[in-house]
This record gives C-alpha cells, structure tokens and sequence, in this order.
C-alpha cells in the first residue's frame, strides 16, 4: 500500500477501506508516515469529508494506537463529560463532584488551554500542590475512592491523536467534523468509559461558530459513540458571552468553590451545571428521567456532599486539604486589580467573547504555543452578561494585571468587546438543543 494513493483516493473524494486507515494510523505510529503525510491527509479529509463507517475506522484505528483503561473493579457506572472548549467554562471542575457524589465514577482526560479557550488543566494547576499527571496507581485510587479525578492526558491514551492535533494545529485542519469526532472519541474511548454527554459550545466564542456546524459535530460524535457501545448524548450551549463571572485560571477556581459552598450562583452557569449532571446521571441509569436527575444533582450540591468530594479530589491529588476554607488565601492573586468602567450607559448587548479570551491570554492567563508558561493570577473578575444595565462609569468587569501596562490594555480591550445600546435585546437560552 502506498501513503500517497490513499491521500490521492481522499483527494478525489472516494471512501478509504478500513485496511487503509489501519495502514495510515499504524504509519504514524511507527514514524514512517511524516508531518506533510498527515497534512495533506488531514487537507483531503477537510475537503471531501468522511463517510461514518470511514469515521468510526479512523476513531478505532486511533483508540487501538495506545491502551485502553479497564474499570471493571468499580462497582458503578463509568460516565464523563467532554466540552468543545470556551471562555469561562469551567464547568468540569463543578460537574465532576457533584456526579460523583451521586454514584458516578468519572475519570476525567483534560487539556490546557490553547488559543482564546481556558483549559481545565490550567485551573486546576492554579491550586498549589494539585498533581494533573498522577500516577496511574494514585489516578485510579482517586478515581474509585472519591468517585472523580481531573487529570491530564496520559502518553498512553490514543497517542496518535497528540501527534495528528499537532499538526491540524498548525495547517488549519481543525475545524474538520471526522476529525474532530476521531480525536474526542479516540480519548474517550481510551478511558474506557460507560457513558458519555458532550456539551458543544456555538457562538462567537467557540470553534463552533454556527449552530448547524455545532448540530452537524454532535450528531457524528453521538452516532460514531453509539456504534462503539457508548450511550452518549449532546447538549448544544451558548458561547456568545463568557460563561460565569470569571475568565482566568485562579478566579475561575474560586467561583467554583463558591458555586459549591453555595456563596453565589451565575444563573446560566448553574443552568449548564444542572442539566449536564442530570443528563449524565440519566445516561449513567442513576435516575428514571431528566428531572430526577436534575433533582439529584441539586441535592448533592446543596447538601454540600459536592464540595466535600470536590474537597476529597483536591486533596488525594496533592493539593491542600482545607480548600473550602478562607479560601483566597490558598491562591496567589495579581498585583494591579482596576474595575473596567463603561464608557457610555446603556444595555450590553454584544460581546466579543473570543476577544474577551484573547485579552486574557494577553495578560498571561492563557498560551499562544502550546509549551507557554501560564501566569495563574491574572483574568478578569464580576464579569457582566448580555442584557445587563450599566451606567456611564459602572465596572463591565475587573482586570486582575500584573502590571499598569498590561491592565491598561485590557481595559482598553474589554471595552472595545462589550457593546452598549440603547435597547435590551432579546436574550438567548444558554441551553439551546438537547441531541441524543
Ligand atoms: N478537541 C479535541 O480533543 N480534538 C479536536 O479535534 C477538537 C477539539
């Protein structure tokens, strides 16, 4: 078999045979299939797409370029959440002790930010001691004797994927729906998972930036998922404004503490917390229907059984073992805090949240390649959502800079991102179609 008669039969637009995509995975993973090898597949994949048996052959080939964890000692169901990535999410963080308080076991493969998106990772290393790249003993110990473990991904999980998402990277092949749909589920396969719900992100923030992009993506994950065996659904959310009040890695952590203590609660946070938690404990088989879910899931949280399984996780994985308490004085904060005043009154009724990431990054909170040290501090605080009132001079958020300079230009950015007019514009549902 030749290399370039496969790319060719790509090219023209015809389906690859299982043995082709076996012969092109395996290449990659001896080394005999090179970076422009998997360009120029990854172009010709972009292009003419792929049918979903060539999908599913692809996500296979992937999942079988590494191991596969096995959780046959827990004595539960395995579920997990996978988000497409936006500006403020850190609902991972909130949702997996709330799930695992509520008899799931969820092992959680992370990443670190790249580009405008914040990375789970990134906010969990802002907690001092907290190990992302544990060991397999300690990651399983966790995993079965809290319920949950955020950690990052492992050189053995699908390592194929690290090799070709390189590459997409940097020849603007991401934004491919096979591909997408292979470099998720070749993860997520690897761990070994029961279940699975995915939260696609559509907006102006997100990678997906159309809603039928965002629906087309969903339903080839939930379809290729099915057919290996895993009961998966989607939900579609908003990402034309940052999620929560907080964008950067150290505030980010302490809006989830406080979501868990039940100090404070952004509405729309909280509508993606619940319903993902009543889905996965649905798709689990936990609860008869959605609502009971739902129901579950806000016990666990009220009765702070969520933030003492967040607390458990924390500590098991290194870092301190008292995080819900006075907890600003775990975390380093920024040298120069300076509200962001609006320039005229009005109703916000634009946000450019993929600029409002990009100021973050700017500040240090985020990387532009991906071996860039982060700074944990910096970000923005009290963030205001669309539709919200502000008069001239009223703070539209609070940067967190390490300097005047850097602060200074992201006020100037901020500004720049938050349009004000003089009408309330309709708002959009931060939940807007539910795929299974
Ligand atoms: N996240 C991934 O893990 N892979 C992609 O291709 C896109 C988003």
């Amino acid at each position: 078999m030749l290399l370039q008669e496969i790319i060719q039969k790509k090219k023209d637009g015809l389906s690859l045979s299982d043995s082709e995509i076996q012969y092109y995975i395996e290449g990659i993973s001896n080394q005999s299939v090179s970076a422009s090898n998997i360009a120029a597949f990854c172009i010709a994949v972009m292009f003419k797409g792929m049918s979903m048996e060539e999908t599913f052959s692809l996500t296979d080939h992937m999942v079988k370029s590494g191991d596969k964890l096995n959780w046959d000692d827990l004595n539960g169901p395995v579920v997990d959440k996978h988000s497409t990535g936006g500006v403020g999410d850190k609902v991972s963080i909130m949702l997996a002790p709330i799930v695992a308080s509520c008899g799931i076991y969820n092992p959680m493969i992370s990443g670190h930010s790249l580009g405008h998106t914040g990375g789970t990772l990134d906010k969990l290393e802002s907690i001092p001691g907290y190990n992302t790249a544990p060991d397999n003993s300690l990651f399983r110990h966790t995993v079965k004797n809290v319920g949950c473990a955020i950690i990052g991904q492992t050189s053995s999980l699908a390592p194929v994927d690290k090799v070709i998402y390189g590459v997409r990277d940097v020849t603007a092949t991401i934004k491919s729906i096979p591909l997408i749909t292979a470099s998720i589920l070749s993860k997520k396969l690897a761990a070994g998972l029961d279940g699975l719900v995915m939260d696609i992100k559509t907006g102006n923030g997100a990678f997906a930036d159309n809603l039928d992009f965002a629906r087309n993506m969903a339903n080839c994950i939930i379809e290729v998922a099915k057919q290996f065996g895993i009961n998966t659904s989607a939900i579609i959310t908003d990402m034309n404004q940052p999620l929560g009040g907080t964008v950067g890695n150290t505030l980010e952590i302490i809006e989830v503490i406080d979501y868990l203590k039940c100090v404070q609660r952004e509405p729309r946070l909280h509508e993606v917390v619940l319903k993902l938690a009543a889905e996965m404990l649905a798709i689990a088989g936990l609860v008869d229907s959605n609502d009971d879910g739902f129901q579950k899931a806000k016990e666990a949280l009220d009765s702070g059984k969520a933030a003492e399984t967040f607390e458990k996780m924390i500590f098991q994985l290194g870092g301190p073992n008292n995080i819900l308490e006075n907890t600003d004085s775990h975390f380093e904060s920024a040298s120069v805090v300076k509200p962001i005043q609006a320039l005229q009154s009005g109703f916000i009724s634009q946000i450019n949240t993929r600029a409002v990431g990009l100021t973050v990054v700017e500040l240090g909170g985020g990387r532009k390649k991906v071996n860039n040290s982060i700074d944990h501090s910096v970000g923005l605080s009290h963030v205001l959502g669309l539709g919200t009132k502000v008069d001239i001079g009223q703070p539209l958020a609070i940067v967190h800079a390490q300097n005047e300079d850097q602060a200074n230009n992201a006020i100037q950015q901020i500004q720049n991102s938050f349009i004000l007019s003089e009408i309330k514009a309709k708002s959009n549902p931060v939940i807007i179609e539910h795929l299974n």
